[in-house]
């Protein structure tokens, strides 16, 4: 649905600036925060943040100063993740190709875990750590071969994508890693995928971990931590009306279905749930252009800025932000880029609509200005902050 009215936006303060930009609401942020610290309360869990989510360093400060870790995938995150105030030990890092300069600083600045997703890795980060004098924290990343239900392009837990170690070779990895002198085996890895909205999957993977649990336990072995991943879905729909996810539901379907063991912690690496809904989009109206009957809104952001509906068809929330007009029309929302992919919506219904006005395209603080691009030699989306 689409709406000029009822938005939480200071629009005179967003006409001022030169569009497109990024606008953070860090008010909003802090609530996120507090509401996930106080769902997590008492329970052994430690929240990374998923900084490919959103990269920004003041987002970032905000979040790391809230006590949370952080869930990297590259050099370059655990660079800014450490300017930006998180302590290392506080770094889970993850992904299928990591490179050696990138292993090499991790160890330098003994991160808190490596997130390890094939055996040749493995060997690879026992050989460098033995170079470097050093032992390297470590959690296989397992697949647990469970649907998420959410675009292909983000479900990550199946069995036919390129993450994680199959459940058939667990075992092997497992002894492997404890048979190498520079590695410590510290638990298992998860991630089942992203915008995640039923908490089905979430409990199928409680009773897998639970499974692998007991039979680790019967083999004498025994993980000091257990990371779940991320994949909170938010509401894209209505973020005037859902403004901050279900933490509760969701950390409760942990507290309820998995069997933590005594000592052990939780870790999870929250991205999305954490800035999706403090960010939005600002662009204007570049030309209302009508064509064969349909009528096209062309904005000065496209899909450099915001590529999620050009990649994953994702529906965001357009609101006209200036428009006084009380009548509305069907509009197709389209950026400047010599692409036909560069369409923000389709039959979006806004108030009329003409060249100038400001609009807001929202949920857009995840996965937004951290894919921007400059294709087209476009500048990069600046961010203004509600602080
Ligand atoms: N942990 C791992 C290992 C991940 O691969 C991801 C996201 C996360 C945590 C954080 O997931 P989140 O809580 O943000 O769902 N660009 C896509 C999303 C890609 C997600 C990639 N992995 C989008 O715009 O929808």
């Amino acid at each position: 649905m689409e709406t000029g009215l009822n938005t939480n936006l200071p629009i005179s303060r967003l006409l001022k600036q030169s569009t497109p930009f990024y606008y953070y609401d860090i008010e909003l942020l802090h609530s996120t925060l507090q509401a996930i610290k106080q769902a997590v309360s008492g329970m052994p869990y430690h929240i990374h943040y998923a900084v490919k989510a959103n990269g920004n360093s003041h987002i970032m400060e905000e979040v790391f100063k809230a006590g949370l870790g952080a869930d990297l995938v590259s050099g370059g995150e655990i660079k800014a993740a450490l300017a930006a105030g998180c302590p290392a030990q506080a770094m889970t890092y993850s992904g299928v190709g990591k490179a050696d300069w990138e292993i090499r600083l991790s160890l330098e600045n003994e991160i808190g875990c490596f997130n390890v997703e094939s055996i040749p890795e493995l060997q690879v980060i026992n050989q460098i750590a033995l170079e470097m004098d050093k032992v390297a924290h470590v959690a296989i990343r397992v697949n647990p071969d469970i649907d998420a239900h959410t675009h292909r392009y983000i479900t990550t837990g199946t069995a036919d994508n390129k993450f994680g170690i199959s459940l058939e070779d667990l075992s092997s990895v497992i002894d492997m890693a404890q048979s190498m002198p520079h590695i410590h085996l510290r638990g298992l890895h998860f991630h089942i995928g992203s915008q995640i909205t039923d908490m089905q999957p979430y409990v199928m993977l409680c009773e897998t971990i639970n499974r692998l649990q007991d039979e680790y336990a019967q083999r004498g072995i025994a993980f000091e931590l257990i990371n779940v991943g991320g994949g909170l879905g938010v509401d894209y729909t209505d973020p005037e009306q859902h403004p901050i996810a279900d933490f509760e539901r969701y950390f409760n379907v942990f507290k309820h279905h998995l069997n933590l063991r005594p000592c052990q912690t939780l870790h999870f690496e929250l991205g999305r749930s954490i800035v999706a809904q403090c960010g939005s989009l600002l662009s204007r109206v570049l030309y209302v252009k009508e064509s064969r009957g349909k009528r096209f809104v062309i904005l000065d952001a496209g899909m450099t800025d915001l590529i999620r509906p050009a990649l994953y068809q994702a529906v965001h929330q357009m609101q006209n932000l200036t428009s006084a007009h009380l009548e509305t029309a069907t509009y197709d929302i389209v950026g400047p880029v010599c692409e036909s992919s560069d369409t923000f919506a389709h039959n979006s219904i806004l108030p009329l609509t003409q060249r100038g006005d400001l609009i807001a395209i929202r949920t857009a603080g995840a996965y937004g200005q951290s894919m921007s691009s400059t294709y087209n030699m476009r500048a990069l989306p600046p961010a203004v902050f509600s602080d």
